[in-house]
């Protein structure tokens, strides 16, 4: 058995609350955690603290959950700067540029993907990233959505089959067909490397009645649902994942008061993706109106090269905080405990006895200052499983 102490915290946010604790975030100060075996053993006064094989001096630092990002896109090739630059010029957003990404994602090599998995993983884990899910989407054929898929679990186990992103051009005139096609053959390749299943249900992408069949056959192989909704205008999207069960609908951006009824009476969480908003100069979705109704509410990067090129937790976290009009503390815990609950993962998301010991220490005195102090690297150190991952 191995142990580590983390000593000296000075303020622990746990996500861990006790019986009657009003504040969700569960906060202890001038404690200890001990890991044992990549688990969460203990937590109390550093005077108390037990001998472990290795210490980790906190210096006093705020110490919280690892950031879980339930939503992402990593498999790809090429880049859309220029798409990016196009919008920022006035050209709007609307999701004809995965076509782009997807004719770059066949072009490439496993190796390249792989690489490009790897650094963008890499990117998560210094900006504190600890748990990830990662998407399918820019292959859209058989073979292509099976190896980015197979890619994508060497890196996660919360990987997500997403064929239905958009109806690939060769079967432009015949959207019927590439339905029952993701539903049929690419299903079957896909499933044994997927945790869940998601679709684009949007205008220029899957209707409802489409999104409704996909996501139905995903689930009757034991895929876990999510879906892409009301990104880019109000629709259907947010209530067909509340009816199917969903475990979160994503972007939520435009939703009417029978979108966040039917959030608020459900098991299904809210993913709020801001840095998608920032890259399409689009209106951000008002996380005050679905926290006021009792919504559970998670935050995560949608790291894409369309619509949000970003692997930053902690500018997602400023963006929800200054745009999104959470409270900091609102965030931290929707970055942290909503991803997991996003993700329906009671190992991540929170630092108690028996949770995984992914954690991250502060250059900081208090989880405000993720949001206090936007743009500034703030990670001094990452635990993943006990581990020490970097040094920045
Ligand atoms: O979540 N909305 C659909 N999919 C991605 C964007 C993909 C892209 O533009 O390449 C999203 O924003
Ligand atoms: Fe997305």
């Amino acid at each position: 058995m191995s142990s580590v102490l983390v000593d000296n915290i000075g303020e622990l946010v746990t996500n861990s609350p006790w019986e009657g604790e009003r504040d969700p975030l569960g906060i202890r100060r001038n404690v200890a955690l001990l890991v044992e075996d990549g688990v969460v053993a203990w937590i109390g006064p550093t005077r108390d603290a037990p001998a472990a094989d290795r210490r980790i001096d906190a210096g006093g630092a705020a110490v919280l959950p690892g950031f879980v990002d339930s939503h992402a896109h990593l498999v790809f090739a090429g880049d859309r700067a220029a798409e990016f630059a196009a919008r920022m010029a006035g050209e709007p957003y609307t999701g004809g540029g995965i076509r782009t990404t997807v004719g770059a994602t066949r072009a490439a090599s496993d190796d390249e993907l792989r690489a490009t998995v790897g650094r963008l993983r890499a990117e998560m884990t210094r900006q504190g990233t600890t748990t990830v899910e990662i998407k399918s989407g820019y292959g859209l054929t058989v073979a292509d959505e099976a190896r980015s898929l197979r890619i994508a679990a060497e890196f996660t186990a919360d990987t997500t089959f997403l064929g239905a992103h958009v109806v690939p051009a060769e079967y432009a005139d015949r959207p019927d067909d590439y339905v029952g096609m993701v539903c049929g053959p690419m299903l079957a390749a896909a499933a044994p490397y997927a945790r869940w299943i998601d679709v684009f249900c949007e205008r220029g992408a899957f209707d409802v009645d489409h999104a409704r069949a996909i996501l139905a056959c995903g689930q009757a192989v034991g895929l876990g649902v999510r879906v892409h909704a009301n990104q880019l205008g109000p629709g259907p999207g947010v209530r067909l994942g509340v009816e199917l069960g969903a475990a979160s609908v994503d972007h939520c951006t435009h939703l009417t008061d029978a979108d966040v009824d039917a959030l608020a009476g459900s098991e299904t969480v809210a993913t709020l993706l801001p840095g998608a908003e920032f890259s399409t100069r689009s209106p951000y979705p008002d996380a005050r109106r679905l926290l006021d109704a009792g919504v559970t509410v998670a935050l995560a990067t949608d790291c894409n090269p369309g619509s949000s090129y970003t692997s930053s937790m902690p500018f997602c976290l400023a963006l929800a905080v200054r745009e999104l009009r959470m409270t900091p503390a609102e965030a931290v815990w929707a970055a942290t405990a909503g991803g997991a609950a996003a993700l329906r993962r009671t190992d991540v998301g929170r630092l108690a006895r028996g949770a995984r010991a992914d954690l991250v220490i502060l250059d900081a005195p208090s989880h405000l200052h993720l949001a206090y102090r936007p743009g500034v690297p703030l990670i001094r150190q990452v635990l993943q499983n006990g581990v020490p991952q970097c040094r920045p």
